[in-house]
């Protein structure tokens, strides 16, 4: 069974329709990549799954229950994460403290045991903070722990971004172009931290641009254009579609790949 089922869902601002009638199946422990040109609609499905923006049609269904239509917070409660296309980080933390905010979703604490400070609150404080600094070891920040955020350079906070999502334990994680602004490296960097994630449990769905790291990470690939899903497969699939190239390239580009002449596109 899927985890995540999406059915039937659309939402228009305006005249714009964003996104139409996408229908999508994300399996538990695998990477599920989301490619589409500027205007596709990728971040407003991600809102749209991330419960920010209320659907105007569809259904939404994670592990059997019905989200479409549910507040923000209960998706993020109901077990999906998600990390944002412009940085949302809070600058005046450290790394450390950035990461534990993402946690406190999962921690229970009544007004009673934070204003005596209770010793049930002491050790869960510390239990949180233990766990913090393993996520920010995972993601490869072991050594910011207690770097400000303004502090730190880009290709970090892109991966802190990561550690505060996965604080909270998602079922799915949803990632808005981690890759974007990141050179070579780094980029590959994201590669390993992906594919482990989903090894570890964690189902992701992945909007990203870099195309090298789509193609090495995904076990999926959904590609929307126009705000519809165009097509879908294996990474290799997709990428040889000529619906796929063309709306990418442009019709003579998509012509001279599938017929693979001298002007083929490479
Ligand atoms: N909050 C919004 N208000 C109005 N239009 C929006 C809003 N969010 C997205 N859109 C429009 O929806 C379309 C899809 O945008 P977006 O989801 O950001 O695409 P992508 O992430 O694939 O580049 C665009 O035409 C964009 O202008
Ligand atoms: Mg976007």
């Amino acid at each position: 069974m899927s985890l995540l089922a999406v059915t039937g869902l659309s939402k228009a601002f305006g005249g714009v329709h964003a996104i139409e009638d996408v229908c999508l199946q994300i399996r538990s422990r695998t990477v599920h990549s989301i490619i589409g040109p500027n205007g596709a609609g990728k971040t407003s499905l991600i809102n749209v799954l991330s419960g920010v923006y209320r659907p105007d049609a569809g259904s939404i269904m994670l592990d059997g229950r019905e989200l479409a239509g549910q507040p923000a917070h209960l998706f993020a409660a109901a077990g999906i994460g998600r990390t944002f296309q412009n940085l949302q980080v809070f600058f005046n933390m450290t790394a450390l403290e950035n990461v534990m905010t993402g946690r406190h979703l999962r921690e229970r604490c009544s007004l009673f045991a934070a204003l005596l400070r209770t010793r049930a609150l002491v050790r869960a404080e510390a239990a949180s903070r233990d766990a913090a600094r393993r996520l920010l070891r995972r993601v490869g920040l072991g050594g910011y722990e207690d770097s400000p955020a303004d502090a730190m350079p880009y290709g970090a906070l892109k991966r802190l971004e990561i550690a505060r999502a996965l604080a909270a334990q998602p079922q799915l994680l949803l990632l808005d172009e981690p890759a974007a602004g990141l050179n070579a490296t780094e980029a590959r960097e994201i590669d390993g931290l992906i594919k482990q994630v989903a090894a570890d449990g964690t189902a992701v769905v992945l909007v990203e641009h870099n195309m090298r790291l789509v193609m090495e990470v995904s076990d999926h690939v959904f590609v929307l254009d126009h705000g519809r899903k165009l097509a879908e497969g294996t990474p290799s699939e997709v990428a040889r579609d000529p619906r796929v190239i063309e709306a990418y390239l442009g019709t003579e580009a998509a012509a001279a790949a599938t017929t693979g002449g001298p002007d083929a596109a490479g």
